[in-house]
């Protein structure tokens, strides 16, 4: 990969960082906050990423890679599934989603860690029978989303079920009419960060077809998304 990719991978990943920067006043306000009974209900961004994470609930072993917030991790949690395992390389990530854990009563269930990029190299063949992972191969490089998905594929068990949401395709020409940087054609930027890699359905079936068998691809929109045209993908390992 050419050095100038390398170094917009790493900025993205300071970019996510900093997203998930909490002051030690949010977090205790957020401690405070009173929690409804169903207010976990809400934290999926479209109801189609909630109803796929039904399927992980009988998994023994979950891992949630890219875990962000911790979203998925919680809502997988309440569904049922007894080990969640939510990993980021973003450092803040697991501030929040310990956090949040905690806040939803869901503390027991899930072990999240802050990781580097080499992490999945050094987890042992077969550990994890279900995986999630929501728009984290499509926010970089296409050779670093290709070494993941081979080392998911590896500490996957057979049969696990896999579930990979991503953003929209667009179009290089699109991207620049709207505004974005586009780089090597593949590659959108927004104020000077990586947010997307413009890989089609038909692409990214046929990436992904080398480490799983895709059972599914169906199509989802965030709330106040006219059309369902974000990725879904529902695989076995
Ligand atoms: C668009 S965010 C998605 C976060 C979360 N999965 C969600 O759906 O809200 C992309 C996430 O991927 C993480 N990420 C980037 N490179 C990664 C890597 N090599 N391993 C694990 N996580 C990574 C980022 O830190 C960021 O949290």
């Amino acid at each position: 990969m050419n050095k100038d990719l390398e170094n917009d991978y790493r900025s993205s990943v300071d970019f996510w960082n900093k997203n998930y920067e909490l002051t030690e006043e949010a977090i205790a306000e957020t401690m405070n906050e009173e929690v409804g009974e169903d207010d976990w209900k809400t934290l999926a961004p479209a109801n189609k990423l909630f109803e796929a994470l039904k399927e992980l609930a009988s998994c023994e072993r979950v891992l949630d890679y890219g875990c962000g917030h911790g979203w998925a991790s919680i809502i997988c949690a309440k569904h049922g599934c007894k080990a969640v395992k939510a990993v980021d390389v973003a450092e803040n990530s697991k501030t929040m989603t310990d956090l949040y854990a905690k806040v939803f009563g869901v503390s027991d269930r899930i072990d999240c860690e802050a990781v580097s990029t080499d992490w999945l190299k050094e987890q042992p063949a077969e550990s994890y029978d279900g995986l999630f992972m929501s728009n984290v191969i499509d926010v970089m490089p296409l050779e670093i989303a290709e070494d993941i998905l081979s080392n998911l594929k590896r500490i996957l068990k057979k049969d696990s079920k896999v579930i990979i949401g991503m953003n929209n395709h667009i179009t290089p020409e699109t991207a620049e009419k709207r505004g974005f940087t586009v780089k090597e054609g593949k590659y959108l930027f927004s104020n000077g960060i990586l947010r997307l890699s413009l890989v089609s359905d038909e692409e990214w079936t046929e990436i992904l077809s080398k480490y799983f068998k895709i059972e599914k691809l169906d199509h989802f929109a965030w709330a106040g998304e006219e059309k369902e045209t974000r990725r879904l993908f529902l695989c076995l390992s």
